[in-house]
């Protein structure tokens, strides 16, 4: 039996905190934000799930067919004995990796869903019994601690979720990830690319509604968590795609002036009719941007695979 450990790196009131004080930041600002971090409560998950699997929303499938195509090749460049994974959710398309690195000696999955790591980690080692599984309960973008495990070292950030950082919390964020690395390790990285407007736009509006759904439960996850009074149908989906900044924004349109109430901040905020508060950037990328923004973090950009439709690209750099 291989050893399943679970860390939490954060005391659970850590994300009460956080949730807090992104809350008051965000909706007392001009114009009004908050974090897409919490999308992801149980009922989120579920429904970002559901949005996997949308005729619509196509970065999943992209990235999939990358990763049957390449895994072979990912172990063989790589070589990697411990993997580590950032927001890991229920590493499912992680497992061809996983499945091709045949030295792999540790799977470290971090992820804030303490759930979604039992799950995942606990699968796994029933398939890989000689496999040791790490998992750890952290935000990724704090400062990360890795547990003391044989490298080579393979970094994965998958899913293009790097896309939901802003340019300048990308650049932190991919210094501190060459911060993790040693000379021979790698980072394996998601990226979805920019392309038509509409094709981008529908992946983020889809017909059935589900993304909508999913844009208006972080309402309810404020209402539950701090005592809010959101009231969902007060507000539209929006899904828009910014041509300079090269990003597809979900905002939440206010369908008539109200004011919501947060007890648990003291709080009374006011909307306008029509007002919309952006709750997601999802950036999208050319290989160019790719390879600058990994310089500038100190990492080369030594692989560059795309899905046969030229939809997204999964990266492999090394520490320069
Ligand atoms: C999980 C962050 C990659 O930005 O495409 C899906 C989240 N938002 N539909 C993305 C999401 C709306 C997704 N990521």
């Amino acid at each position: 039996m291989s050893p399943f450990l679970l860390t939490r790196t954060l005391p659970e009131d850590a994300t009460d905190a956080a949730l807090r004080a992104d809350v008051l930041k965000g909706l007392t600002s001009t114009p009004k934000t908050l974090p897409p971090k919490w999308f992801y409560d149980a009922k989120g998950s579920e429904l970002f799930e559901q949005i996997t699997e949308l005729p619509e929303y196509y970065p999943t499938r992209a990235e999939r067919e990358i990763l049957v195509d390449r895994a072979h090749e990912i172990a063989a460049v790589t070589g990697a004995r411990t993997l580590v994974e950032l927001g890991s959710g229920s590493s499912e398309k992680t497992r061809y990796v996983i499945e091709a690195l045949t030295r792999l000696h540790t799977y470290v999955p971090v992820d804030v869903s303490e759930s979604a790591l039992a799950q995942a980690g606990h699968a796994l080692v029933e398939e890989r019994p000689e496999l040791a599984v790490h998992a750890l309960i952290a935000d990724f973008t704090g400062g990360l601690a890795l547990p003391d495990t044989p490298g080579p070292r393979l970094l994965a950030f998958l899913g293009g979720t790097i896309g939901n950082l802003l340019p300048e919390e990308r650049a932190a964020f991919l210094t501190s990830v060459r911060a993790l690395l040693s000379p021979g390790d790698a980072l394996l990285l998601g990226t979805d690319l920019v392309k038509d407007e509409r094709v981008l736009v529908q992946a983020y509006d889809d017909a059935a509604g589900v993304t909508a759904a999913f844009n208006k439960n972080v309402m309810a996850v404020i209402n539950r968590e701090l005592g809010a009074d959101f009231a969902l149908d007060a507000f539209d989906h929006v899904a828009l795609w910014d041509a300079d900044r090269e990003w597809v924004e979900m905002r939440l349109r206010s369908r008539r002036a109200q004011t919501v109430k947060v007890p648990a901040l003291g709080l009374a905020v006011e909307f306008a009719a029509g007002e919309e508060l952006r709750t997601e950037v999802s950036a999208k990328f050319r290989r160019d941007g790719v390879r600058a923004e990994l310089a500038a973090a100190g990492l080369e950009l030594a692989h560059w695979w795309t899905d046969s439709e030229e939809r997204f690209a999964l990266s492999l750099s090394v520490v320069r």
